[in-house]
């Protein structure tokens, strides 16, 4: 028999989150609450249902920014009595700890509370920044923002059941990660409920004028009226995917899997929100190039969402794993070609991150430290590709199948619990590592976990698609124009296209690029990819034409990961901090706070 594996308890030691500080968990959740666009604010009340085992006469929440206006102590026969509170003093990232008195009969506390117009989770968009003619609001909660427009408990480590009631402008419609409706009704008012135990962060919550398409029994779209045609074309292949993701690592958990498109200022590619995945239309491309970020978030519904890191330090454990699965779903839809560029893709991205890290930073291990810093400041490539690329290397150690086996009994066995970095290495030795001498030291385990940049046993990725794109690229380092290449470029998918652009010498005169630009069509491409990869070209060469696309592009994609790398190229150019602030100050409005937090600083 293997020894027990021990599971972590529920209150872990969570650096940003003062929840711990009491033994008292949240189990179930009331959201009630009034949405106002104008005002820009949710209004209403939490009621948590407690689990308070020690008997203990205080409970610690997470707050920030939040008004509260009255705390009531509820008993098992649902009598309200006032209940003493304090708001402890703020600090900038964690927020205000809400400490609250309990009573020995108090099995829940109803907090009537409002949120800030600035609540850091919440983006409020006019209709302009829409696809369509209403307002829309939207939540961002991960990491840690949950708490600025719910007092909850705010650690990854603790999960909760919810139901909710939320009242909208009454021709809008709510979605929240939980049950939805397919449809508006006459009073805007709407009803969720959640009966998966899930953590705060992936509490959300969108309202818009949006509608809803099916694309099999489990699978759908809501979108804007106006993007919802070119969305269910885009993802046409939702549910093969979720039967993929099924057939690799096991049952689909959480009954119903839908995607909502948001509008273009969504500040990441997707929000894995369970039942209800978030992701932006920029990946729209048109000829369903870009979905293998839909496969991501897909994956999550394993990793991260049933199987999910224990603290911030152990993000790796959520990225890692998904990005592995990701494109395992992919390689079983598209094949072994198809994944491949996604892997040399990814693992030309973990160069860069570690070369722009620090080779030797403690910030590029697998399992940080990020207590007293924001933890949006960890979340880099390291957790998604150099957690990818440590599975990789197990997989050629010990062969596919018992890989997949193991992580199929790992999501099984630990689904709707928390994992750290320490539970999970020890499961790993017993399961496997343990049962093979020599494997743990082949597999240079702590290098990996506790050691900087990619260790060197990581299985080198190529790609045979990309082979010809290489070959492109040697002869227009040849100075041919591309009228010479004799190049069939008629089959490239995006990932040839970044791959190409990505491989592009940085020497080339705008010239040259004007003539790519007549052969390619590059600066009018309506692939974000392509163009986030072209423009920084545009930028060094001065190869003024593109422009106005790129400052279209900044005014309405709030993508972070485009926003950061085209500033950054747009302030290296002699011209480039006077024009990047102007652009900056017109476009800054559309952007969520998650993309200000980072570009304020980047812009000053
Ligand atoms: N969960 C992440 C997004 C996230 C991470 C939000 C950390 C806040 C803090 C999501 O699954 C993700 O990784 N999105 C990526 C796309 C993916 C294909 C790499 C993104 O948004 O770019
Ligand atoms: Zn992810």
């Amino acid at each position: 028999m293997a020894p027990p594996i021990p599971t972590l308890p529920p209150s872990t030691n969570d650096p940003h989150s003062y929840a711990g500080s009491s033994p008292v968990r949240v189990r179930h959740l009331i959201l009630d609450l009034q949405v106002d666009f104008d005002k820009r604010r949710l209004a209403g009340s939490a009621t948590w249902e407690l689990a308070n085992p020690e008997a203990a006469d205080e409970v610690v929440l997470d707050t920030r920014e939040l008004t509260i206006e009255a705390v009531d102590r509820l008993d098992a026969a649902g009598n309200a009595t006032p209940a003493k509170f304090s708001l402890a003093a703020p600090d900038a990232t964690l927020g205000q700890a809400l400490r609250i008195t309990l009573a020995p009969a108090t099995t829940a506390l109803r907090i009537r509370y409002r949120t800030a117009p600035t609540a850091a989770a919440l983006q409020w968009l006019h209709p302009a920044q829409t696809a369509g003619t209403e307002p829309f609001l939207f939540t961002q909660s991960q990491a840690i923002l949950a708490r600025t427009w719910l007092p909850c408990q705010d650690s990854p480590g603790i999960r909760f059941t919810y139901e909710a009631r939320v009242q909208v402008p009454n021709h809008l419609l709510a979605l929240m990660s939980a049950e939805n409706p397919q449809q508006r009704n006459l009073t805007g008012e709407y009803v969720f409920r959640m009966s998966q135990p899930v953590p705060a962060y992936l509490m959300a919550l969108a309202v818009g004028n949006l509608e809803f398409a099916p694309l099999s029994n489990r699978t759908g779209i809501y979108a804007e009226p106006a993007t919802l045609a070119a969305a269910t074309y885009e993802f046409a292949d939702l549910e093969a995917m979720v039967a993929a993701a099924e057939q690799l690592y096991g049952p689909y958990r959480w009954e119903r899997y839908d995607l909502l498109v948001l509008p273009p200022s969504f500040p990441f590619g997707g929000m894995e929100n369970p039942r209800l995945t978030f992701v932006t239309p920029t990946i729209l491309a048109g000829d369903r190039s870009l979905t293998s970020l839909v496969a991501h978030e897909l994956a999550h519904s394993w990793s991260g969402n049933l199987v999910t890191n224990g603290t911030w330090n152990d993000f790796w454990l959520n990225e890692g794993f998904t990005v592995y699965f990701e494109r395992r779903i992919m390689e079983h839809l598209y094949g072994r070609q198809y994944a491949d560029m996604l892997q040399v893709l990814g693992r030309e991205a973990l160069h860069h991150t570690i070369a722009e890290i620090g080779p030797a930073s403690p910030d590029t291990h697998l399992r940080l430290a990020l207590a007293g810093r924001d933890p949006d400041e960890g979340l880099t490539e390291i957790a998604y590709e150099k957690g990818c690329a440590l599975l990789l290397t197990l997989e050629a150690l010990i062969g596919r199948p018992r890989l997949d086996t193991f992580i199929k009994e790992y999501f099984a066995r630990f689904s709707f619990q928390a994992m750290d970095t320490a539970t999970f290495l020890s499961y790993l030795r017993t399961e496997l590592l343990n049962k093979e001498p020599g494997l743990e030291d082949r597999l240079r385990l702590h290098d990996w976990v506790d050691g900087p940049g990619l260790p060197t046993n990581a299985p080198a990725v190529s790609s045979t698609r990309f082979e010809a794109v290489a070959q492109i690229l040697t002869r227009l380092a040849g100075r041919h124009s591309p009228a010479d290449w004799h190049a069939d470029t008629s089959g490239w998918s995006s990932h040839e296209w970044v791959y190409f652009l990505n491989g592009l010498p940085p020497t080339l005169s705008a010239g040259q690029l004007r003539e790519l630009d007549q052969a390619f069509a590059f600066t009018t491409s309506g692939n974000a990819e392509i163009l986030a990869a072209w423009f920084p070209h545009t930028l060094r060469a001065g190869y003024d034409e593109a422009v106005p696309a790129l400052e279209n592009f900044l005014h309405h994609v709030g993508r972070r990961k485009f926003l950061v790398p085209l500033y950054r190229a747009l302030l290296a150019t002699p011209d480039g901090p006077a024009q990047a602030r102007k652009i900056y100050a017109e476009a800054r409005a559309n952007y969520h706070s998650v993309a200000t937090g980072t570009l304020d600083a980047l812009i000053v």
